[in-house]
């Protein structure tokens, strides 16, 4: 080849690639505000708390607000050139259809939970769909064993809240830290500590919302058993936009009970950390016991900590009979055990010793994935 020309060549080739598939975020704004007013004819004034660009002073704040790994919090974290705050249905499919138009990435983002940053960070020019204000939750006592219709945007912890003020003997099957996010955590699948007697999240949810590709609002009768199978458990990104869940309550006792036991090395921990692999899985199932084991630290000799955690859906004595004649290696003692409602054994779960380290999971946003 031509010396001049391989230059030219060169030159070109670092020109194009220079920012790989990064648009100018000023562009890409214009762009998708034209589109969207045309889809939505929202006003000038709601606009600028719809669509916000990065000049808008809501941009850091909103985006800030749902970041829960702090590894995805700096100035290198690749940012999104818009972000679209819906509040009504025709917003988020005006959304999604001019995100298509213009041939860019939207990012859904429901509670932020996501380890990966998923819901909010890409390599390629992107779009943030914060669903934020779409955190409605209507629960329904008449309907045959409760239900409710929850919003994605809402968290676990306003869902378990507004069924507990309505009944104080009905829950949801759920993970246990309040801040995860119901569009994600129900999408996933979704497991907590109920998950013995009552399985997975996706086991409970009886209908859906959902914003598909081409734009349109479909539930469960007009999307079809296939889509409704791969939202429940395929993590819905790959499939849409799901507006809402309405999801079956689960019945629990008035009085539960918790318990926690701490076990080191030198008080047998390994013979009751042994036991409890056959235990735990077999017993009632009404009792979950869940095993956290830990190295001392600052201490060079070799010893471990089991610090055992667990909800019984039932009475302190019942528990406490049933561990001494199944698992005596626990030692379990009614001065262990405390009776709750089913509302305060969540706060107890993410109160109890380690709280320092299940706080920061849940509610200093730093993620370290417990809960
Ligand atoms: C501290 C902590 C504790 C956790 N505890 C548990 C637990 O006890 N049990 C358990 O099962 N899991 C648990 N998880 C995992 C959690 O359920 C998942 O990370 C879940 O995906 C988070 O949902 P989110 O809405 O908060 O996250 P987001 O980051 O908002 O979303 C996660 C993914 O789902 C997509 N998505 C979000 N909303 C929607 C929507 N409306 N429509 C379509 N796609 C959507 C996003 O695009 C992203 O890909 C925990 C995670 C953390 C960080
Ligand atoms: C808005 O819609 C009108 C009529 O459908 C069309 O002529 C116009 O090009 C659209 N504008 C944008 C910016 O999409
Ligand atoms: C927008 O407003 C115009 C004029 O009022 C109307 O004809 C059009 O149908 C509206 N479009 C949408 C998407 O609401
Ligand atoms: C993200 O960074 C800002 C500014 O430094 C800080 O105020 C905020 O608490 C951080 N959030 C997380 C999740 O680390
Ligand atoms: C939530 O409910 C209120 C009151 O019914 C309604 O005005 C609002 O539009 C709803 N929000 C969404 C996002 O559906
Ligand atoms: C370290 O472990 C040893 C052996 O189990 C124990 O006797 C000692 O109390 C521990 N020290 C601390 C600081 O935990």
């Amino acid at each position: 080849m031509n010396k001049t020309y391989y230059l030219i060549f060169l030159l070109f080739f670092a020109a194009s690639y220079s920012s790989p598939g990064i648009a100018d975020p000023v562009h890409v704004y214009e762009d998708f505000v034209g589109c969207f007013k045309n889809k939505t004819n929202i006003s000038d004034k709601d606009l600028t708390d719809v669509v916000l660009s990065h000049t808008s002073v809501s941009y850091t704040p909103v985006l800030r607000a749902y970041i829960r790994n702090a590894r995805f919090n700096t100035s290198s974290t690749p940012k999104p050139s818009v972000i679209v705050l819906p509040r009504v249905d025709s917003q988020v499919q005006a959304a999604v259809v001019c995100t298509k138009t213009l041939n860019l990435q939207l990012k859904i983002r429901s509670g932020g939970h996501d380890y990966d940053g998923l819901s909010y960070v890409a390599a390629v020019t992107f779009i943030v769909l914060d669903l934020s204000n779409f955190r409605n939750i209507t629960v329904d006592m008449n309907e045959d064993g409760g239900s409710a219709w929850v919003q994605t945007g809402a968290t676990l912890g306003e869902l378990f809240y507004r069924i507990w003020e309505k009944s104080d003997v009905h829950a949801f099957p759920a993970g246990i830290c309040p801040t995860v996010g119901v569009g994600g955590h129900v999408s996933g699948g979704g497991y907590g500590h109920m998950i013995r007697k009552f399985g997975l999240t996706v086991d409970y949810v009886v209908d859906a919302t959902i914003v598909d590709a081409k734009g349109r609002v479909l539930d469960r009768k007009a999307m079809g058993e296939d889509l409704f199978w791969a939202i429940r458990g395929g993590g819905a990104g790959s499939f849409g936009v799901v507006l809402a869940f309405k999801v079956k309550l689960v019945e629990v006792p008035k009085t539960v009970t918790v318990f926690r036991v701490d076990r080191s090395s030198d008080q047998n921990a390994l013979d009751m950390v042994h036991k409890w692999q056959f235990v735990a899985p077999r017993t009632d199932p009404g009792l979950f016991i869940r095993v956290l084991l830990a190295s001392p630290t600052k201490n060079k000799t070799q010893t471990v900590n089991a610090k055992v955690r667990a909800l019984y859906l039932g009475k302190a004595n019942d528990v406490v009979s049933m561990m001494a004649k199944e698992f005596p290696e626990l030692g379990l003692k009614i001065e262990d055990c405390k009776e709750m409602t089913w509302i305060q054994s969540l706060l107890w779960w993410m109160n109890h010793k380690d709280v320092e380290k299940v706080k920061t999971g849940c509610f200093t946003r730093k993620g370290t994935g417990l809960g």
